[in-house]
């Protein structure tokens, strides 16, 4: 009586454990999926607003007003933009996290390519 009581537990013990492990699985598998939902999410007018306004209100250069980005030749293909985040020129800041992802460059490239010459905000 005693020792199959013993059994049942243990048998239970590790379907409890199976179990976990298998939920485990599933939510390692769903993880990547859901921080990448997350990163779709940021628009390219939140990516500015985070790393280039601070400098670029508007469109504009604050650090050198000859230099704006609306209506600049950097703007001409994706690929000048890029080359040109990954290795900016003067006083212009390198983000790392920024040029060497695809997406995020391509976000901030219509966005700014949307900006105006002489529009503030
Ligand atoms: C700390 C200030 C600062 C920040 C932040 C900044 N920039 Fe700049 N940016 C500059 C300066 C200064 C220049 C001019 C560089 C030079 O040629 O001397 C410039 C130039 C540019 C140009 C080229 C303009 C032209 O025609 O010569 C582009 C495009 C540009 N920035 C895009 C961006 C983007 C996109 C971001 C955000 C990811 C950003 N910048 C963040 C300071 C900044």
């Amino acid at each position: 009586m005693m020792t199959f009581k013993l059994e049942t537990s243990k048998k239970n013990w590790q379907e409890a454990l199976m179990f976990s492990m298998i939920c485990l699985a599933v939510f390692a598998s769903f993880a990547p999926v859901l921080s990448k939902e997350k990163n779709i999410e940021v628009s390219g007018s939140d990516l500015f607003k985070q790393y280039c306004s601070s400098c670029h209100v508007g469109g504009g250069n604050a650090a050198n007003p000859t230099k704006p980005i609306a209506g600049s030749k950097m703007l001409r293909s994706i690929a000048l933009f890029q080359k040109y985040l990954e290795d900016p020129p003067g006083h212009m800041p390198y983000y790392q996290s920024v040029a060497s992802n695809k997406e995020t460059v391509r976000k901030l490239f219509d966005y700014c390519r949307k900006l105006k010459k002489g529009q503030e905000g």
